[in-house]
């Protein structure tokens, strides 16, 4: 599909009348507009970017996409782009990548965004650091006029060891004052990361007022080791919403 915005009564009834799936999947198809044969792809994680992962295995299928070779954000991600039949590699095989695509929680209107809460942050920051074009895909549900805004979780990738030290000192930084800090649970136990770390999920009241003070406040902790806030990352914002398919640059 290359839907941009809609230019008929009908195709406006057309996008109105689709589930928040379809629209993640009309961001994620527009997005692998930006892959072309021969390309190293850095491959999120969620539900949004899963629908791109599916669209770029079915290309590849169909001989319209060749030579991909595509860099996995998380175990999951690396399993469903396996079963794809795309040749996967590690950023240590493929430092440099072309394109990498992927949702997030919350974007704001600097396409500054907050991503995490599945959980794979890490390796999606060194993928999309990586990278150069990064390119973000959302339904317009994502949309914030400020990072914190949504009350959703903002994420904090920590190590295990002293956790609940960890904790105490990330609840009290002023750069984020006022949030609430849980240790994220997965049943009775932690929740516990593809890089065997514990995540701690930051509760906004409202939204953060300094987002480089706080990225700086929270990396400078010992015991943290990377946190949801990216900044200054996004290339290119693909937004889905009932009234078409907007992108930013
Ligand atoms: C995973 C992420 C996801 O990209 C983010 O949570 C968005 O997920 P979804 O597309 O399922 O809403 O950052 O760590």
């Amino acid at each position: 599909v290359a839907i941009s915005r809609p230019c008929s009564r009908r195709s406006v009834v057309t996008m109105a009348s689709l589930s928040q799936d379809e629209l993640k999947k009309q961001a994620a198809w527009k997005a692998v507009e930006y892959v072309s044969s021969n390309m190293v792809v850095g491959l999120g994680t969620g539900s949004t970017a899963a629908f791109a992962v599916d669209r770029i295995g079915q290309l590849m299928k169909e001989g319209k996409l060749t030579n991909i070779i595509g860099v996995p954000t998380s175990i999951r991600t690396y399993e469903q782009a396996k079963a794809l039949g795309i040749p996967l590699a590690t950023l240590d095989d493929q430092p440099h990548i072309d394109v990498a695509i992927d949702g997030a929680d919350e974007v704001d209107p600097n396409l500054d965004v907050v991503k995490g809460r599945g959980g794979a942050l890490l390796r999606e920051k060194m993928v999309e650091m990586a990278s150069d074009k990064f390119v973000c895909i959302v339904d317009d549900s994502k949309m914030v006029s400020g990072l914190g805004g949504s009350k959703l979780a903002m994420p904090i990738e920590i190590v295990q060891f002293c956790h609940k030290y960890t904790l105490s000192r990330l609840a009290k930084l002023s750069e984020v004052a006022g949030c609430e800090a849980k240790l994220r649970m997965e049943g009775d136990k932690p929740y516990v990361t593809d890089n065997h770390n514990f995540i701690v999920d930051l509760y906004f009241q409202e939204p953060i007022k300094d987002g480089r003070k706080a990225s700086d406040a929270i990396l400078a902790l010992e015991g943290v080791v990377d946190h949801g806030l990216f900044l200054d990352m996004v290339d290119v914002c693909i937004i889905a919403g009932k009234t078409g398919v907007e992108v930013k640059e």
